[in-house]
């Protein structure tokens, strides 16, 4: 009887894991030049939290939130995204007080119970960034650069921006209605889920996968206020300034509730039908709402494992050791596995597979490994204190260098080695 890992739910091997670190890795980079600090959230929170902010009638809370009574009666979800947690965090732990801008990223899983397809799983991660305080359209033009710098300095440079904005409550209260009345007139043309929603929140419907692209086209547009209208054009015109490639998509409404003025995705054709590889936006009232101060912000999540299939054909970094030590006589093992050590210490990553195996199994391993170099100890070498370099990946001549002493040796033929 073996027991086998839930559906949705995956192991992550090398590379990808590595691909996954490096990802991360540049993530850190990229938010330390733009003065991002890391905020570590808990994976589980009271449903009530992702009730009120993500939104009680999004598809996330409705049908996709991995929500449970715990031990002492508690109802609690593992965390389906991380803006909640951030809010509420920036909430109890007063860190309005750091300053007129929070800005905050996080790295960790998110979970949903959607249904599992290429690119969607229910246990992915996500690196997200959250800038609290900050009004003005420098903001919004600030997160969507850094993120398309991120995006970039990943390997995945060339993306194109949807751009849109949901206005105002005061925009969205008189939308609201127009919307309502339309959809009431059409609803038998609408989806089952839908003609339930649309009652409790009819912008919903324009979000829906079934009926939402014919509704972008056919139902009447949101009109912003002037303010609105004004932000919408300022962010415009900065990252026009900025050099990023960015369309209006009017048809854009983001699949949670609290959204207001700037949302935002990059898609990729490549991703088929799951093609959002990132998505955010502004969201100036949830702070307020959520029983915090009046804290105006915007932000966005990637997906880290929908951005690791896109660079999936880029070779992923790290995993072959420098250099590979083979003990070629019974007696050189303990020499050899003092070798290892003094490399590793000395800087140089260093494999061996079994010092008891024959020369030429150790050898195969060896070339598999990916190593640049096999240093090799046999009974010549015991005997004078030396070490045998073999290169693996170029050809070129065997050299012979003193045990002591070789890791900086090693490092200057390293640089050498494409
Ligand atoms: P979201 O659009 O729900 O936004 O998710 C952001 C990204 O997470 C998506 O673009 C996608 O790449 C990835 N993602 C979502 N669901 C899955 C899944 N089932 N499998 C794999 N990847 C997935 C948010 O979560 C907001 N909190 C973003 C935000 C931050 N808005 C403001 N601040």
């Amino acid at each position: 009887m073996t027991v086998h890992s839930l559906r949705g739910f995956r192991d992550l091997l090398p590379p990808d894991s590595e691909r996954f670190a490096s990802i991360e890795a540049t993530a850190r980079e990229v938010f330390s030049f733009y003065g991002y600090r890391e905020l570590r959230i808990p994976t589980i929170e009271m449903k009530e939290l992702f009730v009120k902010s993500t939104g009680e009638t999004t598809d996330i809370v409705e049908k996709e939130m991995y929500a449970f009574t715990d031990g002492g009666g508690r109802e609690v979800a593992v965390r389906p995204e991380g803006t909640p947690g951030v809010v509420r965090a920036y909430i109890e732990q007063n860190l309005s007080q750091s300053g007129r801008n929070a800005k905050f990223y996080y790295i960790g899983n998110m979970f949903r119970a959607e249904r599992p397809q290429a690119g969607r799983f229910r246990e992915f991660e996500q690196i997200g960034a959250e800038h609290i305080g900050n009004a003005s359209p420098f903001a919004d033009a600030e997160t969507i650069t850094m993120l398309l710098k991120l995006l970039e300095r990943a390997g995945l440079p060339d993306c194109t921006v949807d751009l849109n904005s949901l206005g105002c409550a005061e925009c969205r209260g008189n939308y609201r209605q127009t919307l309502l009345a339309y959809l009431r007139g059409c609803s038998e043309k609408l989806c089952e889920p839908c003609r339930i929603r649309i009652e409790r929140n009819p912008l919903r419907a324009l979000d829906c996968k079934i009926d939402g692209p014919r509704l972008a086209q056919e139902a009447p547009k949101l009109r912003l206020c002037p303010d609105c209208s004004a932000h919408f054009a300022r962010v415009q015109e900065l990252l026009r300034l900025s050099g990023a490639d960015f369309r209006v998509n009017p048809g854009l409404v983001r699949g949670l509730d609290y959204y207001t003025r700037t949302v935002f995705e990059v898609r990729s054709g490549s991703l088929g039908s799951q093609d959002a590889v990132c998505g955010g936006g502004r969201y100036d009232d949830l702070v307020k709402s959520m029983g915090g101060p009046a804290a105006p912000a915007i932000g966005w999540a990637l997906g880290v494992d929908r951005l690791a299939m896109l660079l999936k054909d880029k070779s992923a970094p790290g995993g072959a050791p420098a250099v590979f030590v083979i003990a070629a006589a019974k007696e050189a093992g303990n020499k050899s596995f003092e070798l290892l050590g003094a490399l590793r210490a000395g800087g140089v990553s260093a494999d061996f597979s079994d010092f008891g195996l024959s020369l030429k199994s150790q050898m195969r391993s060896a070339d598999k490994s990916g190593a640049a170099f096999a240093l090799l100890i046999g009974d010549a070498e015991l005997k004078d204190g030396t070490v045998t370099v073999k290169p693996l990946k170029e050809k070129g001549e065997q050299m012979s260098l003193a045990f002591y002493g070789m890791a900086p040796i090693l490092k200057e033929l390293l640089k050498k080695v494409k």
